[in-house]
């Protein structure tokens, strides 16, 4: 078992282990008093652990309760978000009470919204049980839903007072869900540490996730609010959200970013913002690792979708421009350059 204190405003611990889920409640014991945990999750999770989750906090001397939600990107909106905090409100949660975030990056997305604003915030615990949750979203405290504009577009920045990974979950994922973590590590290899890569083809989770969740770590402790540094995180994002997004969430997160790593590293070459042309080598690893990598949007409609990117300041984005595989920098552009980037990376001429 391997443990990571993530030094932000309030400062909290992540456990990574194999079939350490059935002591969550041990763990928790550390950092909340005896109080009501509201544990939210979705369909598909519910099924596999709520109960193993429920038992070990009974153990531990919590009350429970339990608010189930759809399973899927398209339940991240603000109805589910609604139902949910009515639900806790009738069953009158109070401030001491907490929240327990139990799946993979939607529901660690909903319930880390819901507890930044239900009664103006209250403690959440992150229980990710997907690769891509364990290696990204789970840390760094960013919450949030989706509007009908786009991804993650109402949110807020809540850290969690604990994350727990317990790595043995992901052996009851379909391929797909594996290969969304795959995506966000291969990121992480590209940004910082290209050593990963062997790791990540070798499928050890255990490495990739604890080296990805301490890069993860020192971006996020340097950059909480996402400024500067952190917009590193977002590589092959803001190409990767439109993909999502057009394709009505019929292509996941984790194979949307694969594509948008290759267009946004084909485009920073073609536009002169790097002598780095590394698209190929990208390509050739995603697609070696299970990735369909084709694009069927205009640049057009992923322009019009990269307008809602976060990374938009005034009339500039930042985007991330590769240097090497293993480190890459951040660089402004401007919004009309931002249509001719996109047209550039969709083109493999
Ligand atoms: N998922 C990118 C970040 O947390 O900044």
């Amino acid at each position: 078992m391997k443990k990571f204190v993530v030094s932000t405003d309030s400062p909290y611990e992540i456990i990574i282990g194999e079939d350490i889920i059935k002591n969550v409640g041990t763990y928790i014991r550390q950092c909340i008093p005896p109080c009501r945990l509201c544990i939210i999750t979705d369909s598909t999770v519910n099924r596999a652990y709520a109960q193993v989750v429920m038992t070990s906090l009974i153990e531990a001397g919590y009350q429970t309760s339990k608010i189930v939600f759809p399973a899927g990107e398209h339940s991240k909106n603000l109805t589910t978000y609604s139902n949910i905090l009515e639900s806790m409100a009738d069953e009158g949660l109070t401030r001491s009470d907490a929240v327990i975030a139990l799946g993979g990056g939607v529901v660690g997305d909903m319930a880390g919204f819901v507890a930044a604003t239900y009664m103006r915030g209250i403690s959440y615990v992150q229980l990710p049980t997907t690769y891509m949750s364990a290696i990204d979203a789970s840390v760094g405290g960013k919450t949030g839903i989706n509007l009908l504009c786009g991804k993650n577009l109402a949110g807020a920045f809540w850290q969690p007072s604990l994350v727990v990974c317990d790595y043995k979950t992901f052996d009851s994922l379909p391929d797909v869900k594996r290969l969304d973590g795959v995506a966000e590590a291969v990121k992480c290899a590209v940004i910082s540490e290209a050593s990963l890569i062997p790791k990540i083809q070798a499928w050890d989770y255990e490495y990739v996730i604890e080296r990805c969740v301490s890069i993860k770590k020192s971006v996020v402790e340097a950059d909480e609010r996402d400024t500067g540094l952190r917009q590193l995180l977002n590589f092959g994002h803001t190409v990767g959200h439109g993909i999502e997004k057009l394709s009505a969430f019929s292509v996941s997160h984790g194979q949307a970013v694969a594509k948008g790593l290759i267009v946004e590293s084909r485009a920073a070459y073609k536009m002169g913002l790097t002598e780095a042309d590394i698209a190929a080598e990208l390509s050739s690893l995603l697609n070696g690792l299970g990735f369909d990598l084709s694009i069927p949007y205009s640049a057009d409609e992923l322009y019009r979708y990269a307008l809602m990117d976060k990374k938009i300041s005034g009339d500039k984005i930042s985007m991330v421009i590769p240097e090497s595989i293993g480190k890459c920098r951040l660089q402004k552009i401007s919004l009309s350059e931002l249509r001719q980037f996109v047209e550039l990376g969709l083109s493999e001429d």
